[in-house]
């Protein structure tokens, strides 16, 4: 079953950030697998280690030990030029402050993958983009620029470069952050299509039990570990998680 299958797995992933007296342990001994075709649902208190497991995850930054296997490939061990590679091919970001390049239109911005990869993306492809377009709502902008938009068409324009290369793995940093609650369940559903569409990888850190409600699967992370481990579940059981982990701390 393709669901089954690993998109990235971790081994032994620790994070430590500054040393001597002032360091802090962000992520211990963090052993995972997350797979294809699922979405994945990073939920913890603030300052708990989420974005520092998605930044390892996606090669945008260097455990201090451990391992991050992309099929039998450990991404710790590749050098800059190699990782970057990878990050163009395998993986789409959907994050807060939203990366687009202001001197390009908003279908430049959605294309970019394609042009920093030396791609031309074919006929198929381009209509493939363009009904993710039609259903961010983005088609009659795709001439503006980003100063042009409001925060929301801006993440929009985001989660479609992200999925514009159809990517083994999108990672997204509470992308319903700046949307109304219809067009943040309208990014939620796109997000869900995606995986079973596409057997891609979705992972989403979110703080909102609403939108970790979508997901396949959610992982609460406390104090750099993972706590709990839970399937598909519903908005009110995931807030009261949430508010256990609270008072446990
Ligand atoms: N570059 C850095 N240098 C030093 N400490 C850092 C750095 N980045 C993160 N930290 C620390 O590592 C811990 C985990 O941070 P991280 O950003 O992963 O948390 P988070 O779960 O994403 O929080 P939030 O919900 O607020 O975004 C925190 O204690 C944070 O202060
Ligand atoms: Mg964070």
């Amino acid at each position: 079953m393709s669901g089954s299958r690993a998109a990235v797995r971790t081994e032994g992933l620790r994070k430590v950030y500054g040393s001597g007296g002032t360091e802090v342990t962000a992520l211990r001994e963090v052993n995972l697998v997350i797979e294809s075709a699922r979405l994945t649902a990073i939920m913890g208190p603030s300052g708990s280690g989420k974005s520092t497991l998605m930044h390892l995850l996606a090669g945008l930054d260097r455990p201090s030990s451990g391992a991050v296997w992309y099929d039998d490939v450990d991404i710790t061990g590749l050098d800059d030029r190699r990782l970057t590679a990878l990050r163009r091919t395998e993986i789409g970001f959907v994050f807060q402050a939203f990366n687009l390049v202001p001197t390009l239109t908003v279908l430049e911005n959605v294309l970019l993958p394609f042009d920093l990869g030396g791609v031309t993306p074919d006929r198929a492809r381009l209509d493939w983009i363009h009904e993710r377009i039609a259903e961010l709502g983005l088609t009659t902008m795709l001439e503006r620029r980003p100063h042009q938009l409001s925060g929301g068409q801006q993440q929009r324009v985001a989660i479609a470069r992200a999925l514009a290369i159809r990517p083994r793995l999108i990672f997204a940093d509470e992308p319903t952050g700046n949307l109304d609650s219809r067009t943040g369940r309208g990014v939620l559903e796109m997000l869900e299509s995606a995986t079973r569409v596409h057997d891609q990888a979705v992972v989403l850190v979110t703080h909102d039990p609403v939108a970790a409600a979508h997901a396949d699967r959610v992982l609460f992370i406390s104090d750099g570990a993972i706590v709990h481990d839970v399937e598909r579940t519903d908005a009110s059981t995931l807030s009261e998680m949430v508010l256990d982990l609270a008072v446990d701390r």
